[in-house]
C-alpha cells in the first residue's frame, strides 16, 4: 500500500514508509509476519488534505453539502456496492492484522455493509420528515438536517472497519466532507476500499491519509478549521486533540471511549447461563471490546460455585489462529499487551489473589492465557486500569451496595450486566444502575448492538451517542425554515 487519497486524487507516496507486521507467525519457529507497508506522510499532506476537505465543504456552499438527497444516497449505494466486493480480502486482513476469528471478521464485514444499508434508510426518512410541516403557536415550521462541515474521523483497532464506519458514514451521509486517518493497526484492510471512495464521492469528500497520529493531526487540530472531531479510541488521546484545538470547547465532538463495565451476579442467578454470558462479555475478541465485562462482582453465598464453573470454562476455550475452526482465543495484535497483562496479574498476585484456572497466564511469544484472578480489591491495577486483554477480576460482594458504590466512584458508564432471577429485587436496581451506566443487559453480557439501539456512556466513556439514527443526529445540525402561512 503506496497510495493514500487526497482531493480525490489516488497519490503514489514517495517518501517514508512504515511496515506493518502480524503478531501472527506464518513460520513455525515464531516470527512476526510483514504484511505491507503504509505512507507515513508529513505536516504538508495533512494540510494538503485539510485544504481539500474545505474546498469540498466551501462553507457549506459545496458540491457535497449543496447535493440532493438522492443523489448523495446514489454516491453511498455505488460506494457500499463496491465494498461488497471486497470482502474476502478485508475479512482476511481484519484476521491477519488483529487476530479476529474467521467468524467474528465476517460478522464485522457483513455488520458493516448492513450498518451502511440502515443508514441510507434512516437518512430517507430524516428527509421524508423534512416534507412536512409544524405549527407553534402560529409558527409554521419545516424541520431538516444540514451538515456541521469537515470532520476529522479515528477509529480504533479493535474494530477498524465497522467502528470507524459508525462514525465515516453518517458523517458523510448528512453532507460532511471528511478527513479519515485509519487505526495503528487494521490499517492495511482500508487500502481496498481507497478506490470506491474515490469513484463513488466528488472529490475531496473522502480524504484518507496514512502516518502518526502526532505528525497528521496536530496541524490539523491547530488549523482551527475541523469542525467536528470523530473518534473511537481513548479519553487521554481525545483530550490532547481537543486541547489542540485553538477553540477549546467549542468543537464539536463526537466520541466513544473507554469503559469497564462490571458484571453483577446476584444469589438467584441461574449459573449455567451466566457463566456462557459472562465467558462471552469477558472474552470475546481476547476481551479487546469497550464493551467487554471488565470486572465480575459475585455474591459471596455462590462465588465458589461461580468460580469453579467459569475456571473450568475458561480452560475449554481453544487457542489458535484465526481462521481455524472452534477458535475463540487468538493471537493479541499489540506486541506489548501480553507483558501488560502478565503486569496486572503478577501485581495481583502480589497482593493478595490468586489464578483459579490451570491454563491462566500461561504465555506464548503473542499470547497469554486468560487468567481468572481471585479476590480482587481495588488495591489491585486490574481493578482499576481497562485491561483490554484477556484477564479476569472476579470480586465478592456481601452487600449490593458495594458493587453499586464503585460504580458510582468509577471514572466510566458505559454498562452493566446484571444476573438475577427475581423481579422484586431486579427492579429497583435497574432504577439505579440506569443513572450509573447507559446500558442495562439483564441476564447477557455487555455490547453495542442492534445498532439501531443508542451506544453511548457516562462520564469518560463517551461524548454523543452514536446508533444508526443519533448518528446522524450527531453528525448535522437541526435547520428550519419559519412562516406565518403554511
Ligand atoms: O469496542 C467496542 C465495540 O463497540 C464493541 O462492539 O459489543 O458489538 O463487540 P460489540
Amino acid at each position: 500500500q503506496k497510495t493514500y487519497l487526497s482531493d480525490g486524487k489516488l497519490i503514489e507516496w514517495k517518501g517514508e514508509t512504515a511496515e506493518i507486521y502480524s503478531t501472527i507467525s506464518s513460520t513455525e519457529d515464531y516470527k512476526p509476519t510483514l504484511l505491507g507497508t503504509i505512507p507515513q506522510l508529513g505536516e504538508k499532506e495533512a494540510l494538503e488534505v485539510l485544504n481539500s476537505a474545505l474546498t469540498a465543504y466551501n462553507k457549506g456552499q459545496g458540491l457535497w453539502p449543496t447535493m440532493k438527497v438522492v443523489d448523495r444516497i446514489a454516491c453511498m449505494e455505488k460506494f457500499v456496492n463496491q465494498m461488497k466486493t471486497k470482502r474476502e480480502e478485508i475479512v482476511k486482513l481484519l484476521m491477519w492484522e488483529i487476530g479476529k476469528n474467521l467468524p467474528d471478521s465476517q460478522k464485522e464485514f457483513d455488520r458493516t455493509v448492513d450498518y451502511i444499508y440502515d443508514t441510507i434508510e434512516a437518512y430517507k426518512q430524516i428527509d421524508r420528515d423534512s416534507a412536512k410541516f409544524e405549527k407553534n403557536e402560529g409558527v409554521y415550521a419545516h424541520i431538516r438536517r444540514g451538515p456541521i462541515g469537515v470532520v476529522l474521523c479515528l477509529g480504533p483497532y479493535n474494530y477498524p472497519l465497522n467502528e470507524t464506519f459508525t462514525l465515516l458514514i453518517p458523517a458523510l451521509i448528512m453532507g460532511n466532507p471528511v478527513i479519515f486517518k485509519p487505526a495503528k493497526l487494521g490499517v492495511l484492510l482500508i487500502s481496498p476500499l481507497l478506490e470506491a471512495f474515490q469513484n463513488s464521492f466528488p472529490k475531496g469528500v473522502v480524504n484518507v491519509i496514512y502516518g502518526r497520529g502526532r505528525v497528521l493531526a496536530t496541524p490539523i487540530m491547530q488549523s482551527g478549521k475541523i469542525d467536528v472531531l470523530a473518534l473511537i479510541g481513548n479519553s487521554k488521546s481525545a483530550n490532547a486533540l481537543q486541547s489542540q484545538h485553538p477553540k477549546g470547547n467549542r468543537l464539536r465532538m463526537v466520541l466513544g471511549l473507554e469503559a469497564k463495565n462490571p458484571a453483577i451476579v446476584l444469589p438467584d442467578a441461574d449459573l449455567d447461563l451466566t457463566v456462557d454470558e459472562c465467558i462471552a462479555g469477558t472474552l470475546s475478541f481476547n476481551g479487546q471490546r469497550c464493551t467487554a465485562l471488565k470486572l465480575v462482582y459475585v455474591h459471596e453465598s455462590i462465588v465458589d460455585e461461580f468460580n469453579k464453573r467459569f475456571a473450568a470454562k475458561v480452560d475449554t476455550l481453544k487457542f489458535g489462529n484465526p481462521w481455524e475452526s472452534g477458535v475463540k482465543l487468538t493471537p493479541l495484535p499489540e506486541v506489548e499487551k501480553p507483558g501488560y497483562i502478565k503486569d496486572l496479574i503478577t501485581d495481583a498476585l502480589s497482593k493478595g489473589a490468586k489464578i483459579l484456572n490451570k491454563k491462566g497466564g500461561e504465555m506464548t511469544e503473542n499470547f497469554i492465557y486468560p487468567a481468572v484472578l481471585y479476590p480482587v480489591n481495588k488495591d489491585m491495577d486490574v481493578f482499576n486500569e481497562e485491561q483490554f486483554g484477556p484477564v479476569i477480576p472476579v470480586i465478592p460482594f456481601e452487600d449490593i451496595e458495594e458493587p453499586l458504590h464503585d460504580m458510582a466512584e468509577s471514572n466510566y458508564g458505559q454498562q452493566v450486566s446484571l444476573f438475577g432471577k427475581n423481579i422484586y429485587t431486579l427492579s429497583p436496581l435497574i432504577d439505579t444502575l440506569v443513572n450509573l451506566v447507559c446500558r442495562v443487559n439483564l441476564n447477557s453480557s455487555c455490547q453495542r448492538g442492534p445498532d439501531v439501539y443508542p451506544f453511548t456512556g457516562r462520564k469518560d466513556s463517551a461524548y454523543s451517542t452514536l446508533s444508526v439514527h443519533d448518528a446522524l443526529r450527531s453528525f448535522s445540525i437541526r435547520t428550519f425554515v419559519a412562516s406565518k402561512d403554511n
